[in-house]
């Protein structure tokens, strides 16, 4: 058994990424209905929480992603500070980075099926495009660049969603900080020229290092690479790659076309929007296998990854969540951004009261994942498992959503959308036993 570290609302899991300047967690939380929930939970590393600096780029990575909500976006439920530690709490994708998925490509020397790079870097796009055109709560557009498009930034599910995180060093309007040089730099192999230049940067730099992820999904190389960061930074800025179809012979030309308009050196000659981006490369997808749906993506990356899910499973199934926990859950460093209702306030350390019975502590229910990762189906709902992210999403009537974890009805808001409304994941079985009320 192991035994889970509370940080805020959260339990602390097992670790899943760890860099130079925090870690992240796999986590869970629980509802207001007592409902587990994982969350993915960054982690500054303690010698950075003394750095102010540093501490307001979170704070505006955080509040970047907190405001751009789109389907291809981590969600970020909070950036906060409990017992002298920071953190930043977000949704948890259960899958794989694309930069692991690149690794193992090259591991089995074959690049990834071009109707698989088109999807993901579709999806990539889309969600690009909703960062660039975000609008602050004034209405104010907030030009986002991510400046750090790269495969390590993507991340892949078991079920085929493909989710764009980390804004660590996006710009926004809304950003106060400004890039010492030299501190906060992207990964140059996948900078625009425009950017290793050092020069000012618009949304169509970011189009280009989608150009550089999608070309290295089809060749498995990245477009430049060099022995040393400065010849590196000179092969960037001349933007001279060696053509795709040189290096596979049997690309599809017509995506082969699509990258090399991302990869032009000069903006102008580029897509002009990560939108066309997407339209292209779904165009592309439509006539290439029409039938191609995001659970070929799931599938694929399952395969690759059967033994580790394995693993991973039965790891997670060995932690246990303390019944007595800390009330003290911090302090959330965005609250203002986020409004009242948003649903990081429904979190809460503790499992609800179990009315079937209580023990001292939990068993920390893994994320359920299909049981045979090789298995031929559709869509995670057939595979048996429940699965968290695959679960259906409901929308809440007004009245209900609005009740807060007190249960008094919040106060009426203005221009209030969809995408405000509180979320409330449901088990299937539970839905049906409620007659498949929705409401
Ligand atoms: N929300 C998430 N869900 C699952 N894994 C994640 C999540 N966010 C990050 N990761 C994993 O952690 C790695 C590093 O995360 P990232 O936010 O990019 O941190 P860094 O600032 O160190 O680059 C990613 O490549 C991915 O493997
Ligand atoms: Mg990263």
């Amino acid at each position: 058994m192991r035994r889970a570290q509370q940080l805020g609302r959260y339990h602390l899991l097992d670790r899943i990424a760890f860099g130079g300047m925090a870690e992240i967690y796999r986590a869970k939380t629980f509802d207001s209905y007592g409902h587990a929930h994982l969350v993915a939970v960054k982690r500054v590393l303690a010698h950075l929480a003394e750095d102010d600096d540093f501490i307001q780029m979170l704070v505006d990575e955080a509040k970047i992603a907190g405001l751009v909500r789109h389907y291809n976006i981590a969600r970020v439920y909070e950036f906060a500070r409990a017992h002298g530690e920071y953190f930043i709490a977000m949704e948890h994708v259960d899958g794989k980075d694309l930069r692991t998925i690149l690794e193992r490509c090259r591991q089995h020397k074959r690049p990834m099926p071009a109707q698989h790079a088109a999807h993901v870097a579709a999806e990539l796009a889309s969600a690009l495009h909703a960062a660039h055109v975000a609008l602050d709560h004034q209405g104010k557009p907030m030009q986002v660049v991510h400046r750090d498009v790269s495969p390590s930034n993507v991340i892949c599910s078991y079920t085929g969603e493909v989710k764009l995180c980390d804004f660590g060093i996006a710009k926004a309007t809304l950003s106060n900080v400004h890039t010492k040089t030299g501190v906060i730099k992207g990964k140059v192999k996948y900078m625009s020229p425009e950017q290793a230049l050092g020069r000012k940067l618009d949304h169509r730099s970011d189009v280009f290092s989608l150009g550089s992820c999608l070309y290295e999904m089809l060749t498995r190389v990245p477009p430049f690479t060099a022995t040393n960061e400065l010849d590196l930074l000179i092969k960037v800025r001349d933007a001279q790659y060696r053509p795709i179809s040189e290096l596979v012979p049997g690309v599809p030309p017509e995506i082969e076309e699509i990258c090399d308009t991302c990869l032009a050196r000069s903006r102008s000659r580029r897509y002009q929007s990560a939108d066309e981006v997407a339209q292209a490369l779904k165009g592309f997808l439509s006539r290439y296998m029409p039938r191609y749906s995001r659970s070929h993506l799931g599938r694929y990356v399952r395969k690759l990854f059967a033994a580790e899910i394995e693993k991973e499973l039965r790891m997670l199934e060995e932690y246990v969540v303390d019944a007595a926990v800390d009330e003290d859950v911090g302090e959330n460093l965005i609250a203002n951004v986020l409004g009242p209702r948003a649903e990081y306030s429904t979190f809460s350390p503790k499992p609800a009261p179990d009315r079937e019975g209580s023990s001292a502590s939990q068993t920390a229910a893994p994320p359920a994942r299909p049981a045979d990762p090789s298995a031929d189906t559709a869509d995670s709902s057939a595979d048996g498992g429940f699965d968290l992210h695959g679960a259906q999403t409901l929308i809440l009537d007004k009245e209900r959503g609005r009740r807060g974890q007190d249960g008094a009805p919040a106060p009426p808001d203005e221009g209030e959308s969809i995408h405000d409304e509180p979320t409330l994941i449901i088990h299937p079985e539970r839905r049906a036993r409620r007659g498949g009320d929705p409401g």
